[in-house]
Parts: structure tokens; C-alpha cells; sequence
């Protein structure tokens, strides 16, 4: 998807390293250290063009592998192995591993993902006390995460997801003072959110989604830069968390919020995600969610909202996806902005390369306490389809920026991390392939015609709402 926004980021990597790297030589002892730790990773396929002749610090990055130099030290080191990598061999040592690793004593960013390691992660990572990103997702590790982390105290991102860690999250999470990125997404931790988190003030991506965290969310309103906030299928609740107004994102599908939605969540201006589906909400759904300026998703389906639709109420020229289904709402669905007669000022700010609008909503009128069951989608198909790929690249790509410690994308020594925080691309939108669309369309049939729209025409169809995995991204 971010292709592009890759192969810019690779060819600035290049750039940078012709203008800054030739001078580079690397401490021998460095050299041996990388080579060492080719052989405990078991040669990956990722390493393979590693050897003992080979220039460390002026080989070429690229998605996989990627090594950074200053005054001849390691200071970057990114290795990702293929998705799906199984566990080192048994003789695989996390401990012998983690202190080769400590023999870079200068890394600022180390990303080892899908390498198949396994074992508790030793705290004697901390003694590479410049670090500032650390990313070891989607390897397995397990047990507690190590309280020698609080020592890193340049850390800006931590990225623990798609592991076995267990426990809580600690207390000293708080101590991490300059800590923008907290993701610990698909692990095992437990327990309620230690109220230190309320202490990180530069936090912007808070992630924590499939993990079995419960209680009440901790007052997170004075986190101000706060951008992003997944706390998807847990059993958080029943209270809706307090947050700052500055969510771009906010995810909290499949947990056990009841309470109603305060009123401050209207004033959410820079919302453009907003999942709620799957928890048992109650009270009145605030219509005005549905014009909020930002606003591209919303979904509140699968929860006991209660009031009244209204077709006159007006949407965000921006929403591409909304689900009510499953609520106690009657009346009938707005109306799409583009399709009312403010037509001509919001056919102004729309971008003309925008082109999919899919939308589930409760179907017709229902009465009283009635479930409601129906959904249907409404694609709408613009000139030639063919566009459609491209303007969801341009989307993602946009979005991609949301969410990187500001200190990467100012600092030339970062840039090849910010390819890699590319991935990272939060929030992910579910966007829609011309394939998928087709079918669910049978082929844009006839049948499936709903009528005519200023931007186009309009489908019905089914589509499966399978979330983006970041690496999709
Ligand atoms: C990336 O670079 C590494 C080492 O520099 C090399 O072994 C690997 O084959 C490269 N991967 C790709 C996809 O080019
Ligand atoms: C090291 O690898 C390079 C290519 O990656 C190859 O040309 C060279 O012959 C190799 N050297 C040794 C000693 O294996
Ligand atoms: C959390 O998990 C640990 C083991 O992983 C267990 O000992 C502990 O009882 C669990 N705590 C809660 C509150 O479920
Ligand atoms: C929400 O719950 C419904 C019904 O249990 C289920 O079909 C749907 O897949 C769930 N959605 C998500 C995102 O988990
Ligand atoms: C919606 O607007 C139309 C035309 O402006 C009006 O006739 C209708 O009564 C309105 N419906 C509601 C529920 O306000
Ligand atoms: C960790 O690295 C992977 C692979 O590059 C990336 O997809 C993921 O978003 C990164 N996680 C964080 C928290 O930066």
C-alpha cells in the first residue's frame, strides 16, 4: 500500500548514507558483533549477503535490513524477518543473544521483529542506555516485561506487540518520561492500567489491544498530544475513559464500556477513527458524531444506543464508513452530505481523487425496543474504477504520519526508522480493494444498482470487515 511512501523513505536512506556514510569506518569489534549475531539468529535469509568483508556501514538499507553508522558505532540497527518466522531452535539463548547485542553500547534504535526469539526478555537490554526506540514485536517472548526497562530514559517508542508478555503493565511505565509510542498490542498482560500512565505527558500512540486488561481506563485527560488510543477487545469498562480532544484515533471495540458517551467526545475536532462497536454502550447516540469535522469512520454498532435518526442531519464531507447496526435507534439514515443541496461548497473541499463512500446503516425504520439486524452497504462506484486503488494509497500514506515522535522526522540519523514507523501507519483504515468491491457487488450487476449520486453511482453489496493488520499498511 505505502509503496510509494517506502520507496521515497529507502531513496532518502540512500541519499543520506552516500552523503554522511563513506567516511564511515567501523570498529572492528562492531563488525564481529553483527556477524555473531547472524549466527544466533540461525542465518536468516534476511542476513544472508553478511560476511566477514562486507562494509556494515555503507551497505544499502532496505526493508529488511537496515544498519546505521556514526563516528564508526552502531547507532541503528533494524533487522525484520519474514511474517510468521517460527521459534529459534531450542539451543537458541535469549540471554546470550541480549549480551552480544549490549557489545553496540551506542544503539539509539534497534528493531529485531519476526526473528522467532524466545525467552523472557533479559533486563540487561537496558544497558543500551542511549535507546530510544526499541521494537521487538511479533517474536516470542515471554514473562513479565522487565523492569530494567525504567532505567531507558531516552526512550521514545516501545514496541513490545504480537509476543507472550504477561502481567501487568508496571507502575514505572510512568517514570519513561519522554515515551511517545506504548504499544503493546497481542500479548497476554493483565490486570488494570496503572494510573502512572496519566504521568506521560509526550505519549501520542497508546495500543493495547487483544491483550485481557479490565477496569476502568485511568484519567488520561491531561495527556494533551495524545493522537491514538487502541484499546480493542479486552474487558475495559464500564466507564467511558477521560481523554483529551486531540484523538485522531480512538478505538475501543470488544470491551465492557456501558456508560454513556460523555458530551466531550463531540468535541473531538481531529477525529477521524471512532470504533466503538461490540460493548454494551447505552444512553443517547449524539448524532452530531456523524458531522464532526474529521470524521472518515464511525462505528458503533453491536451496543444499545438509544434515540431517534434524522435524515436531515448533516455528515462530514469526509465519512467513508458508518455503522450503526445493531442499536436501539429508529428513524432513518442521514443522508450523504455529497448527495444534499449544500452539493456545490462541499463538492469544493472534496478531494477530487477521493473515491469510495461504503456505508452500513440500520435498515429503514424500527420501532421501540427492537433490535436491529439489518445492514446493508452502499458502495458507490465512480467513473472507472480503476482509480480506486490509487486514492487509498494517497489515504494511508496521509495517515501514516500521524503518530511519529516529532524528534524522527526532524533528525537525518532517524530517517530509516521513520520507513519503518511508516509500517506503523496509525490509525489503519479498512479500505476497499476494486476485487473485493466487484464481488461483493457481483461484478457491479444491475441488480446490486441502487440510483445515481453527483460522484457516482451507488451499489449494494456485502463486504467482510476484516481489520488491517499494520503490515498491510
Ligand atoms: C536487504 O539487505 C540485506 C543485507 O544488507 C540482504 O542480505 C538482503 O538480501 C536484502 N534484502 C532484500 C529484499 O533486498
Ligand atoms: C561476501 O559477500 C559478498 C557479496 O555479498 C561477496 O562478493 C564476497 O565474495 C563475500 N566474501 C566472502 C569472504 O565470503
Ligand atoms: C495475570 O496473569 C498472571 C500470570 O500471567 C497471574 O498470575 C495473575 O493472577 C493474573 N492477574 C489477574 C488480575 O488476572
Ligand atoms: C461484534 O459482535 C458480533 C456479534 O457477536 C460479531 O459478529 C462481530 O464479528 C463482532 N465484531 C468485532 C469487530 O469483533
Ligand atoms: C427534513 O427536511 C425536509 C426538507 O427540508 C423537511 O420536509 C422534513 O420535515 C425534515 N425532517 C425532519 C425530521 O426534520
Ligand atoms: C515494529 O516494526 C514493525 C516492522 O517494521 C512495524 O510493522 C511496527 O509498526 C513497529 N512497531 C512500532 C511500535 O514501531
Amino acid at each position: 500500500m505505502a509503496e510509494a511512501f517506502r520507496y521515497s523513505a529507502i531513496l532518502l536512506c540512500v541519499v543520506l548514507v552516500l552523503l554522511i556514510g563513506c567516511s564511515e569506518q567501523l570498529q572492528s569489534s562492531q563488525g564481529e558483533t553483527l556477524l555473531r549475531i547472524q549466527r544466533l539468529l540461525n542465518y536468516p535469509s534476511s542476513l544472508s549477503s553478511w560476511n566477514s568483508s562486507i562494509d556494515f556501514c555503507n551497505s544499502e538499507p532496505n526493508a529488511s535490513v537496515t544498519v546505521v553508522c556514526y563516528e564508526k558505532s552502531i547507532t541503528q540497527l533494524h533487522i525484520v524477518g519474514n511474517k510468521g518466522t517460527p521459534r529459534l531452535p531450542g539451543d537458541f539463548s535469549i540471554d546470550s543473544f541480549v549480551t552480544t547485542l549490549v557489545g553496540l553500547p551506542s544503539l539509539k534504535v534497534l528493531t529485531l521483529v519476526a526473528l522467532g526469539l524466545w525467552g523472557p526478555l533479559p533486563g540487561k537490554i537496558a544497558r543500551l542506555s542511549s535507546l530510544e526506540i526499541l521494537n521487538v514485536s511479533s517474536n516470542f517472548l515471554y514473562e513479565a516485561i522487565p523492569r530494567e526497562l525504567s532505567s531507558l530514559s531516552s526512550i521514545q517508542s516501545l514496541g513490545l506487540d504480537d509476543n507472550m508478555f504477561a502481567g501487568e503493565v508496571p507502575n514505572w511505565i510512568g517514570s519513561l518520561q519522554v515515551l511517545s509510542v506504548l504499544s503493546l498490542r497481542k500479548n497476554m498482560l493483565n490486570g488494570s492500567l496503572p494510573d502512572s500512565l496519566s504521568n506521560l505527558e509526550n505519549l501520542r500512540v497508546l495500543a493495547l489491544s487483544h491483550n485481557y486488561f479490565q477496569g476502568e481506563v485511568p484519567d488520561l485527560g491531561s495527556l494533551r498530544n495524545l493522537q491514538v488510543l487502541d484499546l480493542e477487545d479486552n474487558a475495559f469498562g464500564p466507564q467511558f475513559p477521560r481523554l483529551g480532544n486531540k484523538l485522531v484515533s480512538l478505538v475501543l471495540s470488544k470491551n465492557k464500556f456501558r456508560d454513556g458517551l460523555p458530551a466531550g467526545v463531540t468535541s473531538y475536532y481531529q477525529l477521524q477513527r471512532l470504533d466503538l462497536s461490540n460493548n454494551t454502550f447505552v444512553g443517547p447516540f449524539p448524532q452530531s458524531l456523524l458531522s464532526l469535522p474529521s470524521v472518515t469512520y464511525l462505528n458503533i454498532a453491536h451496543n444499545k444506543f438509544t434515540g431517534m435518526l434524522s435524515e436531515n442531519q448533516s455528515c462530514s464531507a469526509d465519512l467513508e464508513f458508518v455503522d450503526l447496526s445493531t442499536n436501539l435507534l429508529t428513524g432513518r439514515m442521514p443522508k450523504l452530505s455529497s448527495a444534499r443541496l449544500q452539493e456545490k461548497g462541499l463538492q469544493k473541499k472534496r478531494k477530487p481523487s477521493r473515491t469510495i463512500i461504503a456505508i452500513s446503516v440500520v435498515g429503514g425504520i424500527v420501532g421501540g425496543a427492537a433490535l436491529v439486524g439489518l445492514i446493508y452497504l452502499a458502495v458507490i462506484k465512480v467513473k472507472s474504477g480503476k482509480t480506486i486503488q490509487k486514492s487509498t494509497t494517497r489515504v494511508i500514506a496521509e495517515n501514516a504520519s500521524i503518530g511519529y515522535p516529532s524528534k524522527l522526522l526532524s533528525d537525518a540519523r532517524y530517517i530509516s526508522q521513520t520507513m519503518k514507523l511508516g509500517a506503523l501507519g496509525l490509525p489503519a483504515y479498512r479500505t476497499f480493494s476494486l476485487e473485493e468491491l466487484e464481488e461483493a457487488t457481483n461484478n457491479f450487476n444491475t441488480s446490486a444498482f441502487m440510483g445515481d449520486r453527483s460522484q457516482g453511482k451507488i451499489y449494494r453489496g456485502g463486504l467482510r470487515m476484516v481489520p488491517l493488520s499494520s503490515s498491510d499498511a
